[in-house]
């Protein structure tokens, strides 16, 4: 976004945003991070074209900065609700020299609003919220109606891939892709780190952390069908 255009903000109204430090930082870091329309990100459309990935509720960037890293031909954009953790983020970018990756201020829910079908080469869902109590779990983000947009918008040879500490969200979700018309399961852990897939794992912040108390971390990959 040009610097004399301001963000509108439509996707986030903040509390008090003058206690809040990291609205004014985040201003400053219109080059890593998107936070307007939608619909006006069209002088962006080179950068998003070649292959896609995203990272829905990507943290402070740990995972994207990695991953941008050791994949340099891919483009990389984080959906982020939180001021801190976007602007962590950006400040990491920026002191790495990173260029294929973007922060975006978004729902994670949106991402049809975002990208048209068939645009994204992978989806990383890591240590989303879990909502643990019952009647919280209607706010999860991998549910079906979210599983077809996912399918709508991957290519083909695309695919999704999701990391938790939460078995029982785990099993929600694996449950979900077993019985799913929208994905065929590719790549199944209960313990990724003692796992044939660990070599091409790349850590996430929650995931050290989890790691660190010696907790397992379950793992999923799917592809599209259709
Ligand atoms: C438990 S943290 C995991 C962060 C990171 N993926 C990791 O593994 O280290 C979940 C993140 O998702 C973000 N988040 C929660 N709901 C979201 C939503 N609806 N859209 C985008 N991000 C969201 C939170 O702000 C938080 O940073």
């Amino acid at each position: 976004m040009p610097s004399s255009q301001s963000p509108k903000r439509r996707h986030l109204v903040v509390k008090n945003p003058d206690q809040n430090p990291y609205v004014t930082e985040l201003e400053q870091f219109n080059k890593y991070i998107w936070t307007d329309d939608p619909q006006e990100i069209g002088e962006y459309t080179a950068f998003l074209e070649g292959s896609l990935v995203l990272d829905l509720g990507c943290g402070s960037g740990n995972f994207l900065r990695d991953a941008a890293r050791a994949f340099p031909e891919r483009h990389f954009l984080g959906f982020e609700l939180r001021y801190k953790r976007l602007v962590l983020g950006a400040r990491k970018l920026k002191k790495w020299g990173i260029e294929n990756v973007r922060l975006v201020q978004a729902r994670a829910e949106e991402i049809d609003e975002w990208f048209s079908p068939n645009q994204l080469y992978q989806v990383h869902i890591n240590f989303p919220d879990p909502w643990p109590k019952k009647r919280q779990r209607k706010h999860r983000l991998i549910q079906e109606p979210f599983l077809e947009k996912l399918n709508q918008l991957l290519t083909k040879d695309g695919n999704f891939q999701f990391k938790t500490d939460h078995k029982e969200y785990f099993e929600e979700v694996l449950g979900l892709i077993k019985d799913s018309k929208w994905f065929s399961l590719a790549e199944l852990s209960w313990d990724l780190h003692n796992s044939e897939f660990k070599p091409n794992n790349i850590d996430t912040e929650f995931e050290k952390l989890f790691l660190s108390k010696g907790l397992p971390v379950y793992y999923l990959k799917a592809f599209p069908k259709g």
